[in-house]
């Protein structure tokens, strides 16, 4: 079974001082990135026969394998890090004075921290069950991680997270980062991690009822030649300064649904996204489900198929 692609795990519309372009770019392309490899070195261990491989490939494909699941894992926990005001909620503020004698005491620390990596690495806030306590981790790579630790809060210090927008200016990204701190979902993960909370709790950005599908059953279905019905419902302002949609989907504005549903098919699925998979595509899904179609919304939108190298509309021309 390869390793799903999440739905970005915060608002990047909404963060105060870091940018759509930089959020989304990290998204995409190295979070995205680490997926793909991770699916592509897992499919590499499943071809090997271990009674013949050389020792040297195991070594090394495994190595990658840790690499990347620590990658896929980390960014998942940054971006769902960020979102919030950067105020810790009464619980966790308690939490952190406890540990570190005060939150700014902790803030201290962990910003201290992350200027000390300069340039590649990860500031993790980490939960031990050993001493019921939390404690500031420092990660030089993806694969220094404290064994029993819960991660409850990730700031990613690789070049990457921050250069579009600070050039080498890591104490503005660092500072940028601390204000969108999302300390109500942190809360979830704390709670989650002390056992006083539901597991796996404050990762995913947004929870709906509403029916979706994968972008990974979307690839599966289209490399299996079925021909799909997926419409693009990102708002007109987003369509034009992007054109290009999912390979086969249809544009349609959002804004006027009534407009266009009737040129729809109600014996099929009709798959809709947006641009992350918040509320427009979820919006249009619960529309068309009232008007009878069994419309599904895609998890993770526009942002999630380009982040599994799905194929657009302008590749396919050329
Ligand atoms: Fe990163």
């Amino acid at each position: 079974m390869p390793y799903a692609i999440a739905p970005i795990g915060c608002r990047p519309w909404l963060l105060n001082g870091l940018s759509d372009r930089l959020i989304v770019s990290h998204y995409e392309t190295n979070y995205g990135g680490a997926v793909q490899r991770l699916n592509a070195i897992t499919e590499k261990l499943r071809a090997l026969d271990f009674s013949t491989v050389p020792e040297f490939q195991i070594a090394g494909l495994k190595r990658d394998e840790l690499v990347a699941l620590n990658s896929m894992a980390l960014h998942e926990l940054y971006f769902a890090s960020l979102g919030g005001d950067g105020k810790p909620t009464e619980r966790m503020a308690s939490a952190l004075k406890e540990s570190f004698g005060s939150a700014d005491r902790w803030r201290d620390e962990f910003t201290a921290m992350a200027r000390a990596l300069s340039g590649s690495g990860w500031v993790l806030l980490v939960y031990l069950p050993r001493e019921r306590r939390l404690v500031n981790q420092y990660a030089l790579d993806h694969t220094q991680n404290l064994a029993t630790g819960t991660p409850i809060l990730a700031l990613d210090m690789y070049e990457h997270a921050y250069h579009i927008d600070f050039g080498a200016n890591t104490a503005a990204y660092i500072d940028a980062a601390m204000r969108n701190v999302d300390w109500a979902r942190a809360e979830l993960r704390y709670l989650s991690a002390t056992g006083e909370g539901e597991r796996g709790a404050g990762m995913a950005a947004q929870q709906t009822e509403l029916p979706c599908v994968s972008v990974e059953a979307i690839r599966d279905r289209m490399a299996g030649g079925e021909t799909l019905q997926v419409i693009d419902v990102r708002p007109a302002k987003y369509h034009e300064l992007e054109k290009s949609t999912m390979a086969g989907a249809t544009w349609r504005d959002p804004e006027r649904v009534g407009e266009w549903s009737g040129e729809l098919s109600k014996s099929e699925p009709v798959l809709v996204y947006c641009v992350y998979g918040f509320h427009v595509g979820c919006g249009v899904t619960a529309a068309l489900r009232k008007e009878g179609f069994d419309a599904r919304y895609v998890a993770g939108g526009l942002s999630a198929w380009k982040a599994i190298g799905g194929r657009r509309s302008a590749e396919a021309e050329t």
